[in-house]
């Protein structure tokens, strides 16, 4: 793969597993206890927004109280775009910060990010380090039960889509890590990434949805297989 120019890599909630973040298809079918209809909807929102707020408030506090922390996978994907020659782009669907931990750059979090809020009426956005109540204020508009996490829920649009396109029409090798494939834009990546005739590897802990449609699989954990692809590609 010495040809390589250009990189992109998407990655989900398989590669925050490690690091001890819950994946969102348990076999229970339910994520941390609830429907994703009852937490990760505008309308639920809308319904009983203390619910969502304390949902994710509680989501947010290992990150910042260092309980949850980047793993072996993190760090190999810093690492790559650390010592790769070529154009890399890192695209993530996970809201945690854990990439930006183990020291990547410029990720796109096209699902949002936990540790950011968002005014419902302006659309502003502030980092967000402490939970968010409903009756807090917000700094830019004044009003009360306007904050939101600054997360894509089902039904609205994920961010930086033309960025993302732009970068995988112009890629040669599309690495996904540690995503089930059942999320659309983001499973559809791939084809997208074949299209712009790229090379396109799998690393998931077992075959995703999109399997199929991959020239190549490494399956396995994330913090085993990743740091071995990435020290090989290197040749380091
Ligand atoms: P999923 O929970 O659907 O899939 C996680 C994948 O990671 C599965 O295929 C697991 O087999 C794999 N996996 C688990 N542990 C792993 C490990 N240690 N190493 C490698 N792979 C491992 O999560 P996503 O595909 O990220 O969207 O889910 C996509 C979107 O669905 C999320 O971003 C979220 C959710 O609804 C929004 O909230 C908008």
């Amino acid at each position: 793969m010495n040809h390589v120019k250009s990189i992109v890599v998407l990655t989900g909630a398989g590669i925050s597993a490690e690091s001890g973040i819950k994946t969102f298809r348990a076999d229970d079918g339910l994520w941390e206890d609830h429907r994703v209809e009852d937490v990760a909807t505008p309308e639920a929102f809308e319904r009983d927004p203390r619910l969502v707020q304390k949902f994710y408030n509680q989501r947010r506090k290992p990150l910042l109280n260092d309980e949850v922390v980047a793993n072996a996978a993190h760090r190999a994907l810093a690492k790559l775009q650390r010592e790769f020659d070529g154009a890399f782009l890192l695209v993530t669907q996970n809201i945690d910060n854990l990439h930006e931990q183990a020291g990547s750059q410029s990720v796109l979090h096209m699902h949002g990010e936990i540790l950011k809020m968002r005014c419902k009426a302006t659309g502003d956005i502030f980092s967000c380090y402490n939970d968010i109540d409903v009756s807090d204020l917000c700094d830019c508009c004044g009003e009360a039960n306007n904050l939101r996490p600054h997360i894509v829920w089902f039904g609205e649009m994920p961010l930086y889509m033309n960025e993302i396109g732009d970068a995988i029409s112009g890629c040669d090798l599309f690495i996904s890590i540690g995503t089930s494939g059942n999320v659309y834009p983001a499973a559809g990546f791939v084809q997208m990434a074949k299209h712009a005739g790229a090379q396109t590897l799998e690393i998931n802990l077992d075959e995703s949805a999109v399997a199929a449609n991959f020239d190549r699989g490494i399956y396995g954990k994330a913090g085993d297989v990743l740091p071995v692809w990435v020290d090989g590609f290197l040749g380091t």
